[in-house]
């Protein structure tokens, strides 16, 4: 797989990435050990280089899959993770201080079997900690060498600025793809003139892009998309025409919807590296078969023509979770 440059100041890492969340948290119950280890390295032997993680995903399990892992390869790739909930947990909130920061970074090193965490974002901004702060703290663990590079999360142009003012920020990781273009307004033109790298997650909206996803398709009831307003059953069905689209775009390129999907992405922007999570050895062949589709100035032109029609509806997040983005 080809390789690319989180900005100017990131790391090289394979074009697709892989999120690594799914195999711990978020979407129904963990998979099995052995058969999330078997996913890992299997990404690795198809050239998958950039596997991202963090502290709440499982409070430090998926980390600790990830070390096992990514162990007997580990000079070969990037490993990112995040700092930036209180104990690791989503539900009691953003805690970015720098005692904690420090805390998370030393359990995430012995986690991860490793002594330096190559892409350390703040998971979310934290509003009663100065962004200079945050970004000092990172800064400090970049000299004592446990970090390699510092990256934020969801942030806002207004806290980017300030960090990066203080430590160079490499890659922002938010959500971004087909059915989520916010970032196209501000974050990508601030990006490109700080030269910030960009890491889209949920790059297959949520597996729902892909076309799996129907209105009568029921999720575990630990799975995070049963809150999401999007994922609706009523909006699950209303945006059935965006699958319609992609899926007449893929077959004329003899591609599937996951596909097309990911090469959008990777046809955006030299500097983004998208990274797509699943469970499951097809579709991770699927996915990276996504990084060979070449999308022309014509194909790009025709998607934007078709999505010009469409509409997409609901939320990506419930309210008191959009309340922590882009401070
Ligand atoms: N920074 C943040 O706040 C944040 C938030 C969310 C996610 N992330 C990161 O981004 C990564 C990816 O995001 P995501 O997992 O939310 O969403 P995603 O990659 O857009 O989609 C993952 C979902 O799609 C399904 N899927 C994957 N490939 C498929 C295919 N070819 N055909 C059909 N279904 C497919 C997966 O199900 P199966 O497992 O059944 O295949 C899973 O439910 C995460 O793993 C995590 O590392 C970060």
């Amino acid at each position: 797989m080809q390789k690319r440059k989180l900005g100017t100041h990131g790391p090289e890492v394979s074009a697709l990435g892989l999120g690594c969340m799914g195999l711990s948290y978020g979407y129904g119950p963990a998979t099995e050990k052995q058969a999330a280890i078997t996913l890992i390295r299997t990404a690795f032997d198809h050239g998958v280089t950039f596997f991202d993680t963090a502290e709440a995903y499982a409070q430090g399990a998926n980390e600790e899959l990830l070390g096992e892992a990514l162990e007997p390869f580990r000079d070969q790739v990037v490993i990112a993770t995040k700092f930036g909930f209180r104990d690791g947990d989503v539900s009691k909130g953003q805690d970015s201080r720098p005692e904690r920061i420090r805390a998370v970074a030393d359990a995430a090193l012995k986690r991860l079997r490793t002594d330096c965490i190559d892409l350390f974002y703040q998971h979310r901004v934290d509003t009663e900690v100065p962004m200079e702060d945050v970004a000092g703290a990172v800064k400090d663990l970049i000299a004592a060498g446990k970090v390699k590079h510092f990256g934020m999360s969801e942030a806002g142009a207004g806290s980017i600025r300030r960090a990066h003012a203080v430590q160079p920020v490499a890659a922002l990781q938010s959500e971004y793809s087909l059915w989520w273009r916010e970032p196209e307004k501000e974050i990508l033109p601030l990006l490109e003139e700080l030269g910030i790298g960009f890491v889209p997650f949920s790059p297959l909206g949520k597996g729902f892009l892909t076309g799996a996803i129907t209105e009568s398709t029921s999720f575990d009831k630990t799975d995070f998309r049963n809150v999401v307003p999007r994922f609706s059953e009523e909006n699950r069905k209303a945006n059935q025409g965006l699958v319609a689209v992609l899926g007449g775009i893929a077959a004329a390129k003899q591609a599937t919807p996951a596909q097309i999907a990911l090469a959008w992405l990777l046809a955006q922007k030299p500097w983004i590296a998208p990274i797509p999570g699943t469970t499951k050895l097809h579709r991770l062949e699927e996915n990276i078969g996504g990084a060979a589709i070449e999308l022309t100035a014509g194909d790009l032109q025709e998607i934007e023509t078709a999505l010009s029609d469409v509409t997409v509806q609901g939320d990506r997040y419930p309210a008191h979770l959009q309340a922590r983005v882009g401070r």
